[in-house]
């Protein structure tokens, strides 16, 4: 199991009962225009609904979290225009004002931590720790980005020429800015995005993934409740073709983007393409995914290696951009390493993810089911490739594998990392052997993927670490620790290469990236 849960009884039968009371509810979401509800559009002079579905809890099917009903191409462009109406208005608001709305936003996910943590448990298949720490981050997003508003707006570089003429930098609003976030942190980087953008003074068009519509949409009726204005926040519920139509729109300042790198690249040859005719490149951050690795000299402590391990690659059900793929391990503490992982996988908890007790919960939909015990089954029959351990279902989970998408973590030992094929996003692990001699291929090896995302070390040899730490290509390095859980402001987070373009989230040029800097001569 991944250790100590912290929720033993008497801290977290308090919690329960105020969660359990919003698990039944049936929830509802729409796209949200200028404050008004979206559930039709007009077409052909005629009033036309939009298409709603209903939302399965992936841990078991049976079980319906509410409706969504999606947007189209046109009210995304409806949505940018009224954005777009709205930044004056929104710039104009003094930074203190928009920092003390972030707060507030803050204050007013904490109070409703129940119905936000049901939701990430019901919709999204989250853990109960998950859900926590999902509440969390956003928190911290609000309050760290609020900050960063205020720290840009003191910080005025002034120059004199020889003359004495002076002249000052400042920082300002660029405009609408688009968002589009991911279903693995539906609550955490939907609202990272949206406030920072906001706190730059940014009108905001939000597209959260579609699979976590009811998240973003409750989480968009709490920001507007925190006084953030209904004509700087427009939120747009949809898939690829509604986010495709609002990275095409042409009055937009930037794309802020969390996902897969495919769809990043499609983004960007959008924007590239828009660019040619308008001559404008709107600004793109974008943040991708990862084929991280753990490597571990003969210096590490074992045991310290498989907890760590462990939780960076099944934690999230592997649904992390940080997760660990690949724990390559020196020849001579393999066997024993292997050994470990084996047993401390035995005694993973898989199953329904409002016990609290569950380590492991489903993934999100069928189709990442089905991609995930594709590349297992590929693994079962490739020559070079051995399965190690795969944690069966836990007992007291009563799910029928067809009603619910759960993927068993499984760890796979492989003697390349070619032949793992790119990035699986779920509880896989794959192990590779190596010698201590072969280090520096190693490191080059991994930096071959092309990705640079995350990487783990484990050695009591300061020189190694450091060593390795040099020369590998990637955003965020952990020494002696999972590889997880970025936290806002202490691990700014992001990567580079095929892993995305910067500047990381949670760090300290995140809101000025989202700002221009001009530079203004003073009247004397
Ligand atoms: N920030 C997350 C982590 O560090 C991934 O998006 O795990």
């Amino acid at each position: 199991s991944f250790g100590p849960n912290i929720f033993v009884e008497s801290q977290w039968l308090p919690f329960k009962s105020a969660i359990d009371s919003h698990l039944h509810k049936t929830w509802s979401a729409t796209s949200v225009i200028n404050g008004k509800t979206i559930n039709d559009y007009e077409a052909d002079g005629a009033t036309q609904q939009l298409d709603s579905q209903t939302v399965r809890a992936p841990w078991n099917h049976d079980v319906s979290a509410g409706d969504v009903t999606y947007a189209n191409a046109a009210l995304a462009r409806q949505a940018i225009d009224a954005a777009v109406a709205g930044q004056s208005m929104w710039q104009a608001v003094p930074v203190a004002k928009r920092a003390a709305i972030l707060r507030k936003t803050a204050d007013i996910f904490e109070e409703n931590y129940a119905e936000l943590m049901a939701l990430c448990q019901v919709e999204a298949g989250k853990t109960m720790q998950d859900s926590i720490d999902e509440i969390k981050e956003a928190v911290d997003f609000c309050r760290f980005y609020a900050d960063e508003a205020e720290r840009l707006d003191e910080t005025v570089h002034e120059f004199t020429d020889l003359s004495g003429k002076q002249s000052r930098q400042v920082y300002k609003a660029r405009g609408t800015f688009v968002c589009i976030s991911p279903w693995n942190f539906p609550l955490a980087i939907y609202t990272g995005q949206i406030m920072a953008a906001l706190a730059a003074g940014n009108t905001v068009v939000a597209k959260p993934a579609e699979q976590t519509s009811l998240i973003a949409h409750f989480g968009a009726q709490l920001m507007y409740q925190a006084g953030v204005p209904v004509e700087a926040l427009q939120l747009v519920l949809g898939a690829g073709d509604v986010g495709g139509a609002l990275t095409a729109a042409d009055n937009i300042a930037g794309v802020i983007f969390t996902g897969s790198t495919q769809t990043a690249q499609r983004i960007n040859q959008s924007l590239n393409d828009h660019a040619q005719v308008s001559g404008e490149l709107p600004v793109f951050i974008a943040e991708t995914g990862g084929q991280n690795a753990m490597i571990v000299d003969s210096t590490a402590l074992p045991e310290q290696v498989v907890r760590d391990a462990v939780l960076s690659a099944f934690g999230s059900a592997g649904q992390r951009c940080s997760a660990c793929r690949i724990l390559c391990v020196q020849e001579e503490m393999a066997d024993d390493l292997i050994e470990l992982l084996q047993g401390n996988m035995a005694e993973l908890s898989v199953g329904n993810p409002l016990y609290a007790a569950t380590d492991v919960g489903p993934v999100i939909d069928g189709d990442a089911k089905q991609g995930l015990e594709a590349h297992i089954e590929r693994m079962r029959v490739e020559p070079t490739a051995t399965i190690l351990a795969q944690t069966p279902m836990s007992s007291s989970s009563v799910v029928s594998e067809e009603q619910s998408t759960f993927v068993l973590p499984t760890a796979i030992e492989v003697k390349s990392i070619e032949v793992i094929g790119g990035e699986h996003f779920g509880p896989i692990l794959h192990v590779l052997r190596y010698q201590a001699r072969d280090l520096d291929k190693l490191i080059d090896a991994i930096n071959g993927t092309g990705f640079g995302l995350t990487l783990g070390i484990h050695s009591r040899i300061e020189n190694t670490a450091e060593h390795i730490e040099r020369r590998a290509f990637v955003g965020n390095t952990y020494i002696n620790r999972n590889q997880i859980g970025a936290v806002v402001n202490v691990q700014p987070f992001g990567g580079c290469g095929l892993s995305g373009t910067g500047p990381k989230a949670g760090g300290p040029h995140y809101v000025a990236r989202l700002m221009q800097l001009s530079t203004e001569s003073s009247v004397n």
